[in-house]
């Protein structure tokens, strides 16, 4: 499975004549800015559920009974994240997003991310849908009150609320709903969308997982970004084997130059 210029041209051509575009992104776009993926089919694995249990680390089960460990481990990867930048992939995603929304109107272009790193947000994508949350905001568990993480102390922990709650990530943990506005925006957004691309996700955590079947089910055209295979790989109308990282600057030029040829929307 390999991708050629003339795939990346037909990809281009896909966005420039769509109306509704719906990006789904996963761990696999931050590769390339340093954070670990969460599963890794090399055999250089360095994912994270390969080393860490996440029965141990990301349910509410597992804050109950550790919250000392739980909260050490978020707050070891919000230090990670905040020593990462950005990079080419999700530079390339929101020029995407400014240059369809620009052409077309806010609706053009929703982003789903099931990252909570916020690099997107620092590559300057605007409307990013949070499927499982944020490492950047904490909540506490006896009040509900949300917090950003920089106005908590991490000098002891488990860290308390004022209120003498703990506090912890706003990140879904396995077993744990979704937030409600993110599938409200999700599914209207599926609902109308007339191209899906699934990017750096393995593909296998629902209901994120099953976005390309609603996708497909609506009649859209399905595409898959990813270094490697996955579950979804052979029933997406196109997959692009390779780093998002370089994929998706090559794929933002092409759609540049392709409608500065032609006014966008025509077909
Ligand atoms: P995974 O770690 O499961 O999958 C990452 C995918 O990205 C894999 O398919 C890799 O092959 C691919 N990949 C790695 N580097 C890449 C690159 N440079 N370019 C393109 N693809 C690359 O991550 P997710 O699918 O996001 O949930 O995982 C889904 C959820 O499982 C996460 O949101 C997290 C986890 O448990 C929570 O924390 C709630």
């Amino acid at each position: 499975m390999a991708h050629s210029p003339s795939d990346l041209d037909q990809l281009a051509e896909w966005i420039v004549g769509s109306s509704n575009v719906v990006i789904l992104t996963g761990a696999g776009v931050s590769a390339e800015s340093g954070l670990a993926t969460f599963r890794d089919p090399s055999e250089h694995a360095d994912a994270l559920w390969s080393k860490y249990d996440p029965m141990e680390l990301a349910t509410a089960g597992a804050f109950e009974r550790d919250p000392e460990l739980v909260t050490r481990w978020y707050h070891w990867r919000f230090t990670r994240v905040s020593e990462v930048e950005p990079n080419p992939g999700h530079f390339a995603l929101a020029g995407l997003e400014r240059w369809l929304t620009e052409q077309r109107s806010p609706e053009a272009f929703t982003m789903v991310t099931q990252n909570i790193d916020g690099l997107h947000q620092r590559a300057g994508s605007k409307r990013v849908v949070e499927l499982h949350g944020t490492i950047h905001t904490w909540r506490c568990t006896k009040t509900g009150q949300e917090a950003p993480l920089s106005e908590l102390s991490f000098e002891s922990f488990p860290v308390t609320s004022t209120r003498g709650g703990l506090m912890r990530p706003c990140i879904v943990w396995f077993g744990e709903a979704l937030p409600d506005q993110a599938l409200a925006l999700t599914g209207t957004a599926l609902e109308r969308c007339d191209l899906f691309v699934s990017i750096g996700t393995s593909a296998t955590v629902q209901p994120a997982a099953s976005f390309v079947q609603i996708a497909k089910q609506q009649g859209a055209k399905t595409v898959e970004i990813n270094r490697d295979a996955t579950p979804i790989t052979d029933d997406v109308d196109m997959a692009l084997a390779g780093a998002s990282g370089e994929v998706l600057p090559d794929l933002l030029s092409r759609v540049q130059s392709l409608a500065g040829d032609r006014k966008i929307g025509d077909t």
